[in-house]
């Protein structure tokens, strides 16, 4: 739903582009981009998100506010392999014929206030108006419910970008990398109370953006379209090598469209919970779409996706 928003992620590849699309889309207000560990370290998820708002024109940029470096209970464990080892696609190594960096280290500095008390600061300033996209491992959001549930509750909603409910993981045959990082975390999400809505990779692999179009707006001299193409080499070589297709899912992405237009998909109402003990199972999301038998539903779970008003949504927003 438009309104006010604060984004938290873990600024990765398809995380960059999830904050284009929040930065360009006027139906949102950002109050703040609140960084979490799980693609990459936390230094590098607060830099590559400095970095990402740097190729946005210049203008009124959101407080960046740093939040949690690891999770709550399980050891940390990076995505290096599909986002680089900065993060970002590795455009951090990128430089001119001169020698020059191409995107260099940014100059915004990040808040001094933690990622959490800004979450509870703002639900507290916005009663029932803001709108939290989680779109990283849910250590962020679950401090802040265990510091003060009550002010948490003051939420309108979190759209999560997690999960796997009909389809397979991909970090394990049935967990999703965001729940996977911090099962604890997105339980204690899950009985908070909060209105939740999923946007899991059910939906997400239907999300994807082939290379050809980054290329074709690329080419047009897009600042914005040649940093997507910069950022994401590394991230479709990935898709090409494992998937077979010439392009990448756009999971964070979709979050954010979903805050903007939740028309775009078909939600479920389901009670959600994830395992946290299993050793073949840990980080699953554990719901039956098709029953209300097992428990009061406690989320929405989108189930389907209008795939070309979205990839028209984000081509029109980010890429030209
Ligand atoms: O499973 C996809 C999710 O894990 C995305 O948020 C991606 O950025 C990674 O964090
Ligand atoms: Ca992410």
């Amino acid at each position: 739903m438009p309104g006010r928003v604060i984004l938290d992620t873990d600024t990765g590849v398809d995380d960059a582009l999830a904050i284009l699309l929040a930065m360009r889309s006027p139906e949102l207000g950002i109050d703040a981009i609140t960084g979490v560990c799980g693609n990459t370290p936390l230094d590098h998820c607060m830099r590559n998100i400095l970095i990402t708002l740097d190729v946005l024109d210049a203008g009124q940029k959101p407080v960046v506010a740093r939040g949690e470096a690891r999770p709550l209970v399980r050891e940390l464990s990076f995505a290096g392999d599909i986002h680089g080892d900065d993060g970002l696609g590795e455009v951090t190594r990128l430089v001119d014929s001169e020698g020059t960096r191409v995107y260099p280290d940014p100059v915004q500095l990040e808040s001094p206030i933690h990622a959490v008390d800004l979450i509870l600061e703002s639900a507290d300033r916005h009663p029932d108006e803001l709108t939290l996209v989680a779109v990283g491992p849910l250590t962020n959001v679950a401090r802040a419910i265990m510091k003060d549930p009550e002010r948490m509750r003051g939420l309108r909603e979190i759209i999560i970008m997690g999960g796997a409910f009909e389809t397979g993981g991909n970090v394990s045959p049935v967990a999703e990398f965001n729940i996977h990082a911090d099962p604890h975390a997105a339980q204690i999400v899950c009985d908070s109370g909060i209105p939740l809505v999923f946007v899991p990779l059910d939906v997400t692999r239907q999300a994807f953006l082939d290379a050809g179009t980054i290329g074709r707006y690329a080419g047009e001299g897009s600042a914005r379209a040649t940093f997507v193409r910069d950022c994401t080499a590394r991230y479709v070589a990935f898709h090409r090598r494992n998937r077979g297709v010439n392009g990448c899912f756009l999971h964070d992405p979709l979050a954010v469209a979903v805050a903007i237009r939740e028309d775009l998909v078909t939600k479920v109402p389901a009670r959600v919970d994830v395992e946290t003990a299993g050793d073949l199972t840990s980080g699953m999301t554990v719901s039956d779409l098709r029953s209300a038998r097992w428990g009061e539903p406690n989320a929405r779970v989108c189930t389907a996706l209008d795939v070309q008003a979205f990839i028209r949504l984000f081509e029109e927003r980010v890429l030209a």
